[in-house]
């Protein structure tokens, strides 16, 4: 007597003999299953494709197709019904395939009601423990990974909120000291060329070594600022910038402020043992200290000094390899020497304020362009060009800092006899206030950026710049572009522009991605700028700054 109640699920009989068919449909509804039945191999596929019946039953012999090709197919898929198999032989080969097939039971007619049913139960309950194991395992792996990713973006988020307090507290120092701020942009990138020729993580290096001298902050103005030679006594309170600076910075246990406080402790320290403030010698001083001692030279010799004018690159480099295992780890110097090329890269582009607006420059000045874009342009390597320079091929002139610049009809001479088209352009980003595209930014600034993502990302996967968590950064950009160029103030537009593009970068937008945005907004800001009448001046600055800003890009490569 079948009992009442609910069906335990539903079963598919499939038998090429109709008499055994009806039997067994009898007898599966009598264990309390709804049962359907087929007679065919093709019918079940199609059955169980319409129906999804919970368990099969199939026999081994079917009149269209074996048996276990059957089972084979339905349990392929992850969410195929349990299978259990009947037979009119006894034969334990088949049935060991049919297990190992993916079949859960096997029975050899004729059999009980009781053994069946005990059959059904049984691969139904097997059935549905493996179903629920994997879905479990899915979730599991799901979550792992969701976990995984929100650990990424934690991590980001936290360097990113670590540099960032880095550069707010270095600015303390250019406070103090304003002669200091090109100084540290400066020294604070070769740290990071020589961090990465010797395995040392270089953007950590590059935030790190900007608070060099943030012991500083703690030494009187009267010497921090004396133009002339410091005694002793006072000589010993500003040579205490190393040790107040270390005991600022440690003990925090963040990775990137430690690295910064051995920094601030030992870049006065010398090879030869002769630094300050502990007198440590070769190895003894931290490979990070050796290193910004390299980079902190040669830097302070092309800095003007209130007790004496900068020296040029070459011989600020002549004096750096003077000094190799004296002063400095020759390691570093040579690492340092090895990338000459980026070194100057670097010194172009943070040039002393003072070399910009010297009293004795004409006031128009003529256009020039940088050693690397006058090689670039040339097709030669830079080093090439320098020689060139030395030997008078082309005309070089120096700024105040000692740096080589290339008058722009020079280049294009030259690039002439050497069969290049000029694809140069000059650097020199508007030094003119741009009142009109800061209006333009102010009002239509999102919906620009919008544009320029637009077209950025057509036809593909859509990027940083398109999504919605970057909406707020690029806002904050937009508003400090504005405010910049309104101004006329270059700097303040490169650096909010560095800002929101480290961001990008640390949230996984690569450099080609930052810098074809920068083009993108820039002909999209142009364009806005001619609808609203804007004068050719101002489209033609507006043209420049953002291709300087996407220049910039290029450059932060090292
Ligand atoms: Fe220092
Ligand atoms: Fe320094």
């Amino acid at each position: 007597v079948p009992e009442p109640g609910p069906s335990h699920g539903s079963v598919l009989v499939v038998d090429g003999d109709e008499r055994i068919r009806r039997t067994l449909e009898r007898a599966v509804a009598e264990a309390g299953f709804d049962c359907r039945t087929a007679g065919t191999g093709a019918q079940a596929r199609g059955l169980v494709e319409a129906a999804r019946p919970d368990l099969v039953v199939v026999d081994v012999h079917l009149p269209d197709e074996p048996g276990l090709g059957l089972v084979r197919h339905l349990v392929a898929g992850p969410d195929g019904p349990a299978v259990v198999m009947i037979s009119a032989q006894d034969d334990p080969e088949v049935a060991a395939i049919a297990l190992q097939s993916g079949a859960y039971g096997y029975l050899t007619k004729p059999f009980k009601p009781g053994e069946l049913a005990i059959a059904l139960h049984d691969g139904l309950r097997r059935h549905r423990r493996e179903r629920e194991s994997r879905e479990t395992r899915v979730r599991l792996e799901d979550r792992v990974v969701e976990r995984g990713a929100a650990a990424q973006e934690a991590l980001a988020r936290l360097r990113q909120a670590h540099e960032e307090t880095v550069l707010r507290l270095s600015r303390a120092i250019e406070y103090r000291d304003p002669e200091s701020g090109p100084h540290i942009d400066r020294m604070s990138r070769y740290c990071a060329l020589l961090a990465a020729r010797f395995d040392v993580d270089p953007d950590e290096v590059r935030v790190a070594a900007r608070l060099h001298d943030i012991g500083k902050i703690a030494v009187p103005d009267a010497i921090l600022s004396k133009p002339g030679p410091l005694t002793a006594e006072e000589r010993a309170v500003m040579e205490g910038h190393a040790d107040t600076g270390y005991r600022l910075l440690r003990g925090s246990g963040i990775e990137l402020l430690d690295v910064a406080a051995t920094i601030a402790w030992t870049h006065h320290e010398r090879y030869d043992g002769s630094g300050y403030p502990r007198g440590l010698a070769s190895d003894q001083i931290p490979l990070v200290g050796r290193l910004a001692a390299v980079a902190d030279v040669f830097d302070a010799l092309i800095t003007n000094r209130s007790y004496r004018p900068a020296r040029s690159v070459d011989e600020a480099l002549a004096t750096v390899s003077a000094e190799r295992g004296r002063h400095l780890d020759p390691a570093a110097v040579d690492a340092f020497l090895d990338q000459l090329d980026a070194v100057e890269a670097i010194v172009a582009r943070f040039e002393e304020p003072a070399a910009r607006a010297t009293p004795d420059a004409p006031a128009e000045s003529p256009a020039v362009v940088t050693l690397q874009e006058a090689a670039a342009a040339v097709g030669v390597s830079a080093s090439t060009l320098r020689r060139w320079a030395d030997e008078g091929r082309i005309e070089a002139v120096r700024t105040p800092g000692g740096h080589r610049r290339f008058p722009l009809d020079a280049v294009r001479r030259l690039s002439a006899e050497h069969g290049r088209r000029t694809a140069v352009r000059p650097v020199d980003p508007p030094a003119e206030p741009l009142a009109g595209l800061a209006r333009v930014l102010g009002a239509d600034g999102g919906d620009l950026a919008a544009t320029a993502a637009g077209a950025l990302y057509r036809g593909g996967q859509p990027g940083w710049f398109a999504a919605a968590e970057s909406a707020p950064a690029v806002a904050e950009w937009l508003a400090e572009l504005a405010h910049g160029v309104g101004g006329g103030r270059y700097e303040e537009a490169l650096e909010a522009t560095a800002t929101v593009m480290r961001r990008a970068s640390l949230q996984g937008a690569p450099l080609l991605e930052r810098h074809r945005f920068l083009e993108r907004f820039g002909e999209v800001a142009v364009r806005a700028l001619s609808q609203a009448g804007a004068s050719q001046a101002e489209v033609a600055g507006t043209r420049r700054l953002f291709a300087a800003l996407a220049q910039a890009q290029l450059d932060g490569r090292s």
